[in-house]
């Protein structure tokens, strides 16, 4: 499984950083929601589901944070905590965010806006969800 990580072009002087992000040129999409975590508990594990075709980056924009990426057969470990580095996160791809530090913002940016129906929030109906959508893939070639 291959880890994408967007490393976001800095703006800074001697009065700081500031990074911007627009759609189609930092970020591969069209951005149609924006949220962001904070205030998370002591060892409160969040996510726990993967999403039909939304598409998301995410950039811990202060303190730190784990998340774990399962397309299904590999699961891979990333750490967060660089205000100017987006993780990419396909659609199909489990994933849970943890480890966060008390001072952690973990924000979100999303091809789609918020639609119930396109989360999968059952890790046995993933499995079988991307099973089933490799082998429509391999039909088609
Ligand atoms: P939840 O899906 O549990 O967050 P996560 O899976 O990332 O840990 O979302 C928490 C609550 O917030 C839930 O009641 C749904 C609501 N919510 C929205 O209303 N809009 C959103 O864009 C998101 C992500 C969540």
């Amino acid at each position: 499984m291959q880890i994408v990580k967007y490393q976001f072009q800095q703006h800074g002087d001697h009065r700081g950083q500031l990074v911007s992000l627009e759609e189609f040129n930092d970020i591969p999409f069209e951005i149609k929601r924006v949220y962001y975590m904070y205030d998370t508990k002591d060892g409160v594990v969040r996510g726990h589901h993967a999403h039909k075709t939304l598409e998301q980056i995410l950039v811990c924009i202060h303190g730190s944070c784990k998340i774990l990426l399962d397309n299904g057969k590999e699961k891979k470990i990333v750490f967060l905590e660089k205000p100017y580095e987006g993780l990419y996160v396909p659609n199909t791809m489990w994933r849970e965010m943890y480890d966060f530090s008390a001072d952690a913002v973990l924000m979100c940016l999303a091809s789609e806006v918020y639609h119930e129906e396109d989360y999968i929030r059952d890790y046995e109906e993933f499995l079988k969800f991307v099973q089933e959508d490799r082998s429509m893939h391999r039909e088609g070639q």
